[in-house]
């Protein structure tokens, strides 16, 4: 198995512009992929609160809150930004290759 497989590929750069985000699922994995200024971040997708996507809340710059109880988190280290959040949540690696958004989920 080579390491190529790892990375999923979740759609074209150009389609997720500055500001945006979308919501993407990999088996069990649910995964938001954000553009803060011209770069991709990825994080889970699901609150480390309760149940909520993340992608249904609101994105300020390079931080992302819950649309549930507003839980707000740091999009690039996935850092809990205080209550009622209290445990991070998970980031992955991203990267364009000819045009292509992919996510590294393994
Ligand atoms: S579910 Fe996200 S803050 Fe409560």
């Amino acid at each position: 198995m080579s390491n190529e497989e790892q990375w999923l590929q979740v759609g074209a750069a150009a389609n997720l512009g500055e500001g945006s985000m979308m919501g993407i699922e990999h088996g069990d994995l649910q995964i938001a992929v954000y553009n803060v200024e011209g770069e991709f971040y990825a994080t889970d997708n699901i609150c480390s609160h309760a149940f909520a996507l993340l992608t249904d809340g609101f994105l300020d710059g390079d931080v992302i809150e819950c649309p549930l109880h507003g839980g707000c988190f740091k999009i690039k280290t996935g850092e809990g930004m205080g209550a009622p959040i209290s445990e991070n949540i998970k980031t992955y690696p991203v990267r364009v290759t000819g045009g292509t958004i992919e996510v590294r989920v393994s």
